[in-house]
């Protein structure tokens, strides 16, 4: 079994699988932060700084097929270390899939499989999970199914669900917060064929934002210490830290993931415009729903459109984080629009963008409390319904084909969570006794709970049998025992 002793820092300089526990994530956590006390002093070199939008923005490659038949689009990614220019001027190395940070785009199709093949040429064990996907169960990516050092693995994505902006992340058992952090994530666009008759922005004008924080020393190092919230005051897109974009006056699409351990992101404009969310976790909205805020939880993914030709060329736009931990003048901002040009632009947000799958009668309900240890004890720990994870034991079991109500509170004062469920995508009823807002209405795999909140949501398990996991998505909150397995049969 593994040790409940803890390695604050990197487990995996140590060498060893610990497990972690550290208080403390999100908005604010004053009394959890032993580990934090810690982190202060982790970095020993200090850490970097760099002037904002200072770097241009750079898109993650889209990975191409190996080969490809009829039915299936073949890939090879191989899991190595690689050395990146993260800030100017310093070498850091990251863990990446195919040397890139964040991992190169895949691009696939509802309908059409895709069957990744994954060489692990690190020294852990991995295990990689595609993020809102209904597959089997031996292609979850769970976190005891994993590829050794110097192994393979095929990974098998039927991609028999509607077009959803997924991503692929580590999952190794004690070891996925750090090798998240260190740069395991990649975004998976699924598109179908009801999202490409719409005359959304494309092509150069459909980007995506992968959005992180990071702490680097000034030697370049990346520092990882569990429930390091507190020093990662650098904020990546698409591993550039605060870059500029410069954008047409014209409308873009832009596929938004929060891929941090523990931040949650509240997103606006700095002129206080307001721009139109067409899409979350599972794909297009309903109906566009037109905003002045995203709010982003560790997992979530938003799809939105924003219109530059409102602005004159010349313009500068910061792109806002409008939510802590953490100083304002770093975490606050994320990256900066320079309007450069004019541009024809015939593509438009159509106000009817889907059709949701009518829900089914739910016939079972569930109640589920996360909590964690927040009255500054030694060990916290955090529980799902009074108990952590234990990979061997069934807690929830649910009959397939049925629909289920599920009733999840956050029953701490401070922590923020957040609830991922793998292999469905759900709808949210409630959020605190009231429907959800326009945002939360469509299909969601990851739902955010601040402190004392609850959300009701209504899932359906008709696609695959089999153990799948539940937990929160604040990786050290799953690593300190926030998660739970279901069995569907
Ligand atoms: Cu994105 Cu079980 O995770
Ligand atoms: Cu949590």
């Amino acid at each position: 079994m593994f040790s409940r002793k803890v390695s604050r820092r990197s487990a995996l300089k140590a060498g060893v699988v610990t497990t972690g526990i550290v208080g403390g994530a999100g908005l604010v956590a004053p009394l959890l932060t032993r580990g934090s006390a810690e982190a202060a002093t982790a970095a020993v070199a200090g850490p970097a700084t760099t002037p904002q939008f200072a770097v241009p923005l750079t898109t993650p490659p889209v990975l191409q097929p190996t080969s490809s038949s009829s039915t299936t689009d073949y890939y090879t990614v191989t899991m190595q270390k690689a050395v990146k220019e993260i800030i100017p001027g310093l070498r850091t190395e990251v863990h990446t899939y195919n040397g890139e940070f964040p991992g190169p785009t895949i691009k696939a199709r509802s309908g059409r499989r895709v069957v990744v093949n994954q060489t692990n040429a690190l020294d852990t064990v991995a295990s990689v999970h595609l993020h809102g996907a209904e597959v089997p169960m031996d292609s979850d990516g769970s976190p005891m199914n994993t590829v050794a050092p110097g192994a393979s693995k095929t990974y098998t994505y039927p991609n028999n669900q509607p077009g959803a902006p997924l991503w692929f992340h580590d999952h190794a058992h004690h070891v996925e917060s750090e090798h998240v952090y260190r740069g395991m994530s990649g975004m998976y666009l699924l598109s179908d064929e009801n999202e490409r008759s719409l005359p959304l922005p494309s092509g150069s004008y459909d980007v995506p934002l992968v959005l992180r924080d990071v702490n680097i020393d000034t030697t370049g190092e990346l520092v990882y210490t569990m429930g390091d919230f507190l020093n990662r005051t650098t904020i990546l897109v698409n591993g550039r830290p605060w870059p500029y974009f410069q954008v047409a006056a014209r409308k873009y699409r832009f596929r938004v993931l929060n891929s941090t351990n523990l931040r949650f992101f509240v997103l606006a404009l700095s002129d206080g415009g307001s721009f139109t969310q067409i899409g979350s976790d599972g794909g297009l909205l309903a109906t566009p729903n037109t905003t002045t805020q995203l709010k982003l939880s560790p997992g979530e993914r938003a799809d939105i459109v924003i219109d530059f030709s409102r602005y004159d060329v010349g313009t500068q736009l910061v792109l806002l984080n409008n939510t802590g931990p953490g100083p304002a003048d770093l975490v606050g901002k994320v990256m900066r629009f320079d309007v450069v040009r004019d541009a024809f632009d015939f593509s438009w947000v159509p106000n009817r963008l889907r059709t949701l799958p009518t829900p089914a009668i739910a016939t079972v309900n569930r109640t589920f409390v996360l909590r964690m240890d927040e009255d500054g004890r030694a060990d916290p720990m955090a529980y799902i319904n009074d108990l952590t994870y234990d990979p061997n034991r069934i807690d929830t079991k649910v009959a397939w084909g049925s629909t289920e109500v599920w009733t999840i509170t956050n029953a701490n004062v401070r922590a923020p969570h957040n609830f991922h469920v793998h292999l469905v995508q759900f709808r949210i009823l409630e959020r605190n006794g009231k429907a959800p807002d326009a945002s939360e209405a469509g299909l969601k795999d990851t739902v955010a709970l601040l402190a004392g909140e609850t959300v009701r949501i209504q899932l359906t398990f008709n696609s695959y049998r089999g153990t799948y996991l539940y937990h929160c998505h604040l990786f050290d909150h799953g690593a300190m025992g926030m998660m739970g397995t279901m069995q569907i049969a």
